[in-house]
């Protein structure tokens, strides 16, 4: 049976008001590319939406994972979209494309993937995360929660296809190596790993049952990439649901709570993960809050599950007052943070600001400094 392969690619190639949100004319862009692209049977079906500031493009097709095609029209797109940008003069035109030429795969050129092919079962809902303002250990705390915490997630314990337990894929992102842990037998160990976000993230997770693919997260980390501080990395991932995957409940009743993630303003301090609706996916005050969309979709004979119009249906899942209660959450600690300016631990330590503009600033200062 032919697999379908789920392509969620994004990047910031520019925004309206400094790094606010993206604005119409871009949006219409990467619609008339994939469309041509659906035209021409590359792919299957698309939805366009953003992050904050950040082009979200969303993409089923049969040409797998790591496709030249597809990471080729995603990248063709994303230069079409910064060229307008550049045009329009609006800020951070091509931000996120580190490269100037594509060179097969649009991982560590700068923009985000996240991507999964499996075997359609008879009905297939996937939760499609995307951030802004934040990194993409971001999602280690809710892919924990989702995926090994059975507080949160009742099918761990009610469901027999579950109580297995998972596999997580974790990303050594300074020495670039991974490693695979099981849970629950190995749980501790993952926390031991994923709690240090600033080294370590979730990559994929997979049922330990049958080794299927159940979540997919991006792993840019930008500053690593070109060696400076070029913005955040604003990541994406893709979790499936239902029948032998957690429940679509279980897969955002994370956000029930907010939880602090790095990035916010500059990149550069601790801020709450507050989840938004899709008209809210803009970032304000101080650069934020940090923001995450979730849509849910189905997958069905290897496109979107779309109306009578042919339109994808998205369900826009954190536009529901049940999330009002972290958004409240979200902006007291938030309030809390900003009260304490530049110390720490409103901003990020050392090692993280390393990759800032911070220490441009000290060394300005070095001569100065006389032996105590
Ligand atoms: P339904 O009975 O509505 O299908 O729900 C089952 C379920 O698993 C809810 O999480
Ligand atoms: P982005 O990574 O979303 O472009 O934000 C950069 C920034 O410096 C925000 O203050
Ligand atoms: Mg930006
Ligand atoms: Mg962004």
């Amino acid at each position: 049976m032919v697999k379908t392969t789920v392509s969620m690619i994004k990047a910031d190639v520019g925004s309206l008001a400094g790094h606010t949100v993206v604005p119409e004319p871009l949006f219409r862009i990467a619609r008339e590319r994939l469309a041509e692209a659906k035209e021409a049977g590359l792919i299957n079906s698309f939805y366009v939406f953003n992050a904050g500031d950040d082009l979200e493009l969303l993409m089923t097709h049969f040409k797998g994972e790591n496709s030249e095609e597809i990471h080729g029209l995603a990248w063709d797109t994303f230069k079409a979209a910064a060229d307008r940008a550049k045009e329009l003069k609006l800020y951070g035109a091509g931000q996120d494309l580190l490269v100037d030429a594509f060179s097969g795969n649009v991982k560590g050129m700068g923009p985000g993937v996240a991507e999964m092919e499996f075997e359609e079962r008879g009905s297939d809902p996937v939760v499609v995360f995307a951030a802004d303002k934040t990194e993409p250990a971001a999602f280690n705390y809710l892919l924990y929660k989702v995926f090994a915490d059975p507080f949160n997630t009742a099918g761990l314990v009610i469901d027999p296809r579950m109580v297995v337990g998972f596999k997580f894929e974790v990303l050594d992102a300074i020495e670039s190596k991974t490693v695979v842990l099981k849970t629950p037998e190995e749980s501790y160990s993952l926390l031991a790993l994923i709690g240090t976000t600033e080294r370590y993230m979730i990559s994929r997770i997979w049922r330990a049952e049958d080794d299927e693919i159940a979540a997919a997260s991006s792993t840019t980390k930008l500053s690593l990439i070109a060696g400076k501080y070029v913005g955040k990395d604003d990541p994406v991932c893709l979790v499936r649901g239902q029948s032998g995957f957690p429940a679509m409940g279980e897969i955002t009743v994370p956000l029930l709570h907010t939880y602090l993630v790095a990035g916010w303003m500059r990149g550069s301090h601790w801020g709450p993960f507050m989840p938004v609706g899709l008209k809210d996916s803009r970032c304000t005050v101080f650069d934020g809050p940090p923001r995450i969309v979730a849509l849910g979709i189905q997958i069905a004979d290897g496109k979107l599950a779309s109306d009578d119009e042919g339109r994808p249906m998205i369900a826009d899942i954190f536009a529901d007052p049940a999330f009002d209660l972290a958004r409240r959450e979200a902006l007291e600690l938030a309030s809390h943070l900003r009260r304490m300016g530049e110390f720490e631990p409103a901003r990020l330590g050392p090692a993280a600001m390393e990759y800032t503009t911070l220490p441009q600033v000290l060394k300005q200062l070095e001569p100065r400094f006389r032996k105590a």
